[in-house]
């Protein structure tokens, strides 16, 4: 039903709009926005930050549109407070940051005060204006210096990892409501390593195995980690899922799509999920398997308090006539800025997959959700009613999950303000509030104004 909905920025005034039996009306439901250090911080020499590998990587000609870079991204880092008066203005519940290792951290392992600072100040400043912090470890800012030793496909990263931990959760403690380690590792395994789209931009497939296994060894030392350092927080960790449809009822484009959902799914939530690799993965990239030594997959699947869920589209398969799958894009559906197919239902039909799959699912975020489109201020306005939309049809098939059994316990908007998104730079915009990159102007859109009123209505209601 979702995917023949018309185009919907063409479809006039959209009001967000949850209806009355919504989860979102639930008090106890968070509802927030969520961001990341290299997409919106800037700053990149301040206070004795040492490079990251998005640093090398988006300085390479060619490897980001119109040769972007985080330079000064949003100024978040000297802008900090006002836009924690923004967040505040907006009435959200909690916010989802990100914090950059390599401002933690100085290139010879001991901590770096003052990037520890920043951290404190800007949770501090939070909480004290009632918004929850969720903090993210790595949302893929890894410390060049560690790239130069192999980064994630040296076993030790993982350990340099539960050392970063260490510092900042011990400089953290009872200031963050949770922690998150990883944000999206299939990202920065695939991407990262087998086909090069992101940092550091290596394009071999069976690196990128072995990068996923220490990348998730990483998150598992941490756990233990921020157990310990901070008992009162949360830990969990963020994984992308994709929804993957069968362009036929052929047994072969069936199996296409059980092997997409594998390699985006299962390849992580297994290990996490049942403390073991899903063995289809290996009939699709035969030979791949990373060295997995005894007590790693204890140490991965370590219990977790929730999982982040990060959803944005589907991809329609078929057979690629040997043992894989190959992308069948539907013609006539609705699309975003970035070209993804907007599929609310497959947000619904994961939740309830997973649900049934894994019997230890922990209770879920949604840690991202939203879309990018061309947003411009006329005369003062951002008008964006496609992503009004976009975010009514995904909330509805987050209720329809909640109604079917999942344990969802909030919902984060990917993004609070434009940013660097990635290998697309400034281009593509996923915020709630328009960001002037000339003037660093802040410009709240159509749709962080509704939600706004939305949230200030539902606390009216107490
Ligand atoms: C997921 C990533 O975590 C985030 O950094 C990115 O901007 C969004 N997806 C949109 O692509």
């Amino acid at each position: 039903m979702f995917n023949d909905a018309p185009y919907a920025s063409n479809a006039g005034d959209q009001t967000f709009s949850p209806p009355s039996d919504s989860i979102l009306w639930r008090k106890d439901f968070l509802l927030g926005t969520a961001t990341a250090s290299y997409q919106i911080e800037g700053a990149i020499h301040a206070d004795g930050r040492i490079p990251s590998i998005w640093d090398t990587f988006s300085a390479t000609p060619g490897k980001v549109l119109a040769g972007d870079t985080g330079e000064f991204a949003c100024d978040h880092y000297n802008r900090w407070q006002e836009d924690v008066e923004l967040l505040k203005s907006l009435n959200v519940d909690g916010y989802r940051l990100s914090i950059a290792w390599p401002r933690v951290m100085h290139a010879d392992g001991t901590p770096n005060q003052k990037g520890i600072d920043f951290y404190v100040n800007l949770a501090d400043a939070l909480r004290a204006k009632g918004i929850k912090v969720y903090a993210t470890l790595y949302h893929w800012d890894l410390p060049q210096y560690l790239e130069d030793r192999g980064g994630w496909l040296n076993r030790d990263t993982a350990y340099r990892f539960a050392e970063y931990a260490d510092v900042i959760s011990r400089a953290l403690k009872g200031k963050v409501d949770a922690w998150m380690t990883l944000n999206e590792p299939w990202c920065s395994a695939f991407l990262g390593y087998a086909n090069g789209h992101h940092a550091p931009g290596l394009a071999t497939l069976r690196y990128a195995p072995t990068a996923m296994h220490h990348l998730l060894l990483g998150h598992g030392l941490a756990v233990a980690v921020l157990r310990t350092n901070d008992p009162d927080a949360g830990v969990g960790i963020v994984a992308n899922v994709g929804r993957g449809t069968a362009d036929s009822d052929s047994a072969a484009d069936q199996r296409a799509a059980h092997l997409f959902e594998v390699q985006h799914n299962a390849w992580v939530l297994g290990p996490l999920l049942n403390k073991a690799y899903p063995k289809d993965l290996w009939e699709l990239w035969p030979g791949c398997e990373p060295l997995v030594l005894e007590g790693d997959l204890e140490i991965i699947g370590a219990k977790l308090d929730f999982l982040g869920i990060n959803y944005y589209f589907r991809t329609n398969v078929k057979s690629d006539g040997a043992h894989g799958f190959v992308e069948a894009p539907p013609a006539n559906v609705e699309r975003t800025q970035m070209g993804w197919e907007v599929y609310p239902q497959g947000l619904q039909d994961l939740l309830i997959g997973f649900h049934k799959t894994y019997p230890n699912l922990p209770p879920i975020y949604i840690t991202e959700n939203g879309m990018a489109s061309d947003d411009e201020v006329v005369n003062g306005e951002v008008v964006d009613n496609q992503r009004i939309s976009f975010l009514n049809r995904h909330l509805a098939a987050l209720d329809n999950a909640a109604k079917a059994g999942v344990d969802i316990r909030g919902y984060f908007i990917w993004s609070l303000m434009d940013n660097f998104e990635w290998a697309f730079g400034y281009e593509r915009r996923f915020g709630i509030v328009h960001v002037d990159y000339t003037t660093q102007k802040r410009t709240p859109k159509r749709s962080a104004l509704q939600i706004a009123q939305f949230l200030a209505d539902r606390k009216a209601r107490s």
